[in-house]
């Protein structure tokens, strides 16, 4: 149902582009011959980004957007309307891994993840798709994760957000298919990127309490140390996969990225919820 008559070099709209899979695919595309915009929620962050954007003579543009600031998202896609008059794709990549056990992770910090990582998702496509609908062709690119279909324990924040963005994707996909505009979700593992690092703080800090998830914690952070590294991928490679998203004439609905990320789901359509949480307990070296 998507429209045929799309231009070949895209307008396209990146979040969190600071550092990771953001930036990897604001480069990649913008030497592919795109046009980017950009986006960071870090003045020093936009800073770095315009720099950056200084090789690519007017088709990078480096541009502030916070995805749980209303008024930036505002500002970014005004500016893209009145510059382009038109944007192909929007890549809603910003967001992070808020970890913890369930019972201890304050309800702020459940809100903060929720506001980024599904709302500020919401945020960005309420400003966008009244542009998308009009003009009858774009894309939206949604970068989920793997563990939108199985959750991990001491992570259940960040993986509830991701299946709340899966959710919202599937709805969207087929609310926006008779307007040409196409819904895809981008389902990565493990990335090396600030992701895991930012992730660490706060494990760490469950871990090095001496309460009652303290074992789960520790398990869970030796769990991530021995496996991370055995199956990460490159933020290039996550990027290559949105590139095809966004230049295929017909996408995937979902691009898989590393081996877990493309065998997991099979796993959990196959097996029982208790054989699951036993390979989980057994991944984890839990007795
Ligand atoms: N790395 C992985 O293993 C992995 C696996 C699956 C999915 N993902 C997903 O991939 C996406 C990118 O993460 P990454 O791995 O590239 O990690 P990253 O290097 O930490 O990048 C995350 C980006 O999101 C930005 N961000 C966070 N909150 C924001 C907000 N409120 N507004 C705008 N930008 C915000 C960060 O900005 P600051 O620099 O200002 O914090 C940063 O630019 C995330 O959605 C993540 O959930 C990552």
């Amino acid at each position: 149902m998507a429209s045929s008559s799309q231009p070949t070099s895209k307008v396209i709209l990146i979040t969190g582009c600071s550092s990771g899979i953001g930036f990897a695919t604001a480069d990649l595309l913008a030497q592919s011959g795109h046009t980017v915009y950009a986006t960071a929620r870090r003045e020093e962050s936009v800073a770095k980004l315009s720099d950056w954007s200084n090789s690519f003579s007017g088709r990078a543009i480096a541009d502030r957007l916070d995805v749980t600031d209303p008024a930036t998202i505002q500002n970014v896609v005004g500016r893209i309307k009145s510059e382009q008059n038109r944007i192909d794709c929007v890549v809603n990549n910003a967001g992070y891994g808020q970890a913890g056990p369930i019972e201890e992770v304050s309800l702020d910090a459940w809100r903060r993840q929720f506001e980024t990582n599904v709302f500020g998702v919401a945020a960005v496509n309420q400003q966008i798709l009244p542009m998308m609908r009009n003009q009858k062709f774009g894309r939206v690119i949604n970068v989920s994760s793997v563990v939108a279909h199985l959750s991990l324990p001491m992570m259940g924040p960040y993986c509830a957000s991701k299946h709340a963005l899966d959710a919202m994707s599937v709805a969207l996909r087929v609310e926006l298919a008779p307007f040409g505009v196409d819904v895809v979700l981008i389902e990565p593992g493990p990335v090396e990127t600030e992701f895991r690092p930012n992730v660490d703080e706060n494990l760490e800090s469950s871990a090095e309490q001496d309460g009652p998830y303290t074992r789960l914690a520790k398990a869970m952070d030796k769990y991530w140390n021995r496996s991370f590294g055995k199956t990460a991928a490159k933020p290039i490679a996550v990027a290559r996969a949105i590139q095809k998203a966004v230049e295929a004439k017909r996408p995937k609905t979902r691009y898989r990225i590393t081996a877990p990320a493309k065998f997991v789901p099979h796993l959990v359509s196959h097996l029982s919820d208790r054989l699951l949480d036993r390979i989980i307990h057994w991944q984890l070296r839990l007795k």
